[in-house]
């Protein structure tokens, strides 16, 4: 396998700095999943912005459940996560979901293709609060990290509560988000307030960005 460069200053996410298993996540979706509730309205929404058979990344992805939810939909999905509970989770839940333990950070075209994914994403879903989760300070960084892994038409599509989110997730204004946005090369090309294209509202962002 090639060996690419690792990435280094890789800190803590708000989700790890948390600690393990302090928001009851994967057992609030995997009481969800087996009731048969509904939980593929992110899903939805991203299976509408590209085409059929669209190479997706979700980043953050958790117990997978966005990424398979794409995947059965016949998309090529790969789901990155870096909280090893929850990676060891997806990969029992969703067997043929292909995954990569990594932070978003240390995501780079050259290390993906390496390990035999796509180098390059019609579509990056960075859904379930992610944005508002990973480490301080780095939210520009990421941003510019996904920009790097877009195809040239390629969309990120972001969800998050501004305030009031997951007890230790940071506030995260609209108005700082979208600077941080421009900030990364990207601009916002679609703002909703909720995945089925709700009006833009101040409790919930939904938001579609392209290159700029
Ligand atoms: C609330 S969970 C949402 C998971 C999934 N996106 C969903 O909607 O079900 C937040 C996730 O963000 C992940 N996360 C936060 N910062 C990250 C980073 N820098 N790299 C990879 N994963 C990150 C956490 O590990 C956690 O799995």
């Amino acid at each position: 396998m090639t060996r690419v460069a690792d990435v280094t200053d890789v800190p803590l996410t708000r989700w790890e700095l948390a600690g393990p298993g302090s928001t009851g996540y994967a057992a609030r979706f995997g009481a969800l999943i087996e009731q048969g509730a509904d939980i593929d309205g992110e899903a939805r929404l991203a299976d509408v912005l590209v085409d059929r058979g669209a190479a997706i990344l979700d980043a953050g992805a958790g117990i997978g459940r966005v990424g398979a939810a794409l995947a059965a939909r016949g998309h090529r999905v790969l789901a990155a996560e870096k909280d090893p509970e929850l990676l060891a989770e997806s990969r029992r839940r969703y067997p043929d979901l292909a995954t990569v333990a990594a932070d978003i950070l240390e995501l780079t075209s050259a290390r993906l293709a390496a390990e035999g994914h796509p180098a390059a994403y019609d579509l990056i879903v960075l859904v379930g609060n992610v944005i508002v989760l990973l480490a301080p300070e780095t939210e520009r960084r990421v941003l510019v990290t996904l920009r790097d892994l877009l195809a040239p038409a390629g969309r990120i599509l972001v969800g998050f509560h501004p305030a009031n989110g997951p007890a230790h997730a940071r506030e995260y204004p609209y108005a700082e988000f979208a600077s941080d946005v421009a900030a990364a090369g990207l601009r916002v090309e679609h703002r909703f307030g909720t995945y089925l294209l709700g009006a833009p509202a101040e409790d919930y962002v939904v938001a579609v960005l392209v290159h700029a």
